[in-house]
């Protein structure tokens, strides 16, 4: 049996049917995963990941061979998915010291690793220092006299990019919005304050101020934003040229993953063209030589790759309002909906591409809170208990948001390939729920 077409584009590369209509994911089959490894179950398809890593690789160095493209680490991090993306030749961008240590257990090469954060503590930067890692990417002034005497201190001279503002306006939801003027992020360009962060890097002895950063949000649907951002930093650099060198431009990520069936987002190689021409055309009007462009795509690397899994439970109709379902996962495991409004589909995964009549139902989670919807109408074949409904798009921000709310157990995670699951991270246990508590006797 053959998948629907219009399913193909959220679904991963690999996602097939069987005979009896179940829905397979690099060639293994959802419900055995589901029954296997019980609900909620994350499946990421491996050949979905290194293929996506590839494609962003080919897109840009097909133009731009001085290209590096970062895996911003904080859309999905584990062991597996950061030695599966050193493999496949990707630099890495953490935002803690945990990603940074998540990182180090995977044996992931630190000098392809970039250090982000707008208040990376000073153990975090002695960390990252210690651990040899190529860039850290500093945000502000204090970060950059830490970060200075922290490697004087080690008798190292440290790389770093420096995180402007840009001011632009990505057009996306206001929570992932970050490189606009009234932002928590970088040092303003508008303000003249990047000018003095840029002196202030340039006459430190202990940092080697190698060029410069912005990310201005996230799920970016238009080509325009990059471009724009681009161009201030190109212009940016220009202006200073006589002073100061920056051979490394970086752009950040922000490249939209398609969700729905009908909201495509641009591909990996139309976002390529539009910056790699922009930035030649902006060094070639301000005769600056064309710097090593870093791109750090997050989502659009794992956003596909992942599906979540669930078993239906409880259902509620309320005639003539709604009817709900409700699925043995929800806002702890995916907070998204809740948190930014995000949409997601649905599909049946025992039961794909059946024919008859279909109901228009409210996917709900089964915590504790009534804003705990995981997918709003869906239209779908009547659900019973103990179908398995399939979340597909849910490989980014999901994991890293989960939380153990309800005292919930975080879910398993499997990585599928070739019609073998191999599991990556196992559930959580009730004694992993209690594993930081201190037993100190009782209170009295
Ligand atoms: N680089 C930096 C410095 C970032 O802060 C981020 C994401 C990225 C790269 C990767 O952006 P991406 O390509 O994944 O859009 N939790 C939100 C998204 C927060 C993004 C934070 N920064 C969500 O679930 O939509």
């Amino acid at each position: 049996m053959s998948l629907d077409p219009a399913l193909e584009t959220i679904l991963p590369r690999t996602a097939g049917a069987t005979a009896q209509g179940h829905l397979t994911l690099g060639g293994c089959d959802a419900v055995d995963l589901a029954r296997e490894f019980g609900t909620p179950l994350y499946a990421f398809d491996e050949v979905e990941l290194r293929e996506g890593a590839r494609e962003w690789l080919t897109a840009f160095r097909s133009s731009y061979p001085e290209t590096t493209v970062v895996y911003a680490a904080k859309a999905y991090l584990g062991r597996a998915v950061a030695a599966l993306f050193a493999e496949e030749g990707l630099s890495l961008d953490v935002a803690s010291g945990g990603e940074l240590a998540v990182a180090r257990a995977a044996s992931f090469p630190m000098e392809r690793v970039y250090v982000h954060g707008n208040n990376k503590s000073p153990q975090e930067l002695r960390e990252a220092l210690a651990a040899g890692v190529g860039h850290v990417v500093v945000d502000n002034f204090r970060e950059a006299v830490l970060l200075n005497e922290i490697a004087a201190g080690m008798g190292k001279r440290q790389p770093v990019l420096l995180r402007v503002s840009p001011n632009v306006d990505p057009h996306t939801h206001q929570h992932i919005t970050t490189g606009t003027l009234d932002s928590k992020f970088g040092v303003p360009i508008a303000t003249g304050q990047a000018e003095e962060a840029v002196q202030s890097l340039a006459s430190s002895p202990g940092l080697e101020l190698a060029g410069l950063h912005a990310h201005i949000g996230s799920q970016i649907f238009e080509v325009e934003p990059f471009q724009q951002t681009c161009k201030i930093l190109i212009e940016f650099a220009a202006r200073l040229k006589h002073r100061h060198r920056f051979p490394l431009l970086s752009l950040g990520g922000g490249f939209a993953a398609q969700y729905l069936r009908d909201a495509p987002a641009p591909s990996r190689a139309e976002y390529a063209e539009a910056i790699v021409l922009t930035l030649k055309e902006s060094c070639e009007a301000y005769e600056l030589p064309p710097p090593r462009l870093v791109v750090e795509p997050g989502r659009s690397l794992v956003a596909r790759a992942g599906v979540a899994l669930y078993s239906v439970g409880a259902r509620k109709e309320i005639p003539g309002v709604r009817t709900y379902v409700a699925v043995d996962g929800g806002m702890a495991d995916n907070v998204r909906p809740a948190l930014y409004g995000a949409a997601y589909e649905a599909v049946v995964a025992n039961r794909l591409n059946e024919e008859g009549p279909r109901e228009r139902v409210t996917i709900a989670g089964k915590y504790c809170e009534s804003g705990d919807i995981l997918v709003r109408d869906a239209d779908l074949p009547k659900l019973w208990a103990e179908d398995v409904l399939a979340i597909p798009v849910a490989g980014a921000y999901s994991l890293p948001l989960a939380s153990n709310y309800n005292a919930s157990l975080r879910p398993a995670v499997v990585f599928v390939k070739d019609g073998r699951a191999r599991l990556v991270r196992r559930r959580e246990t009730y004694d992993d729920l209690l594993r930081c508590e201190i037993d100190n006797g009782s209170a009295d």
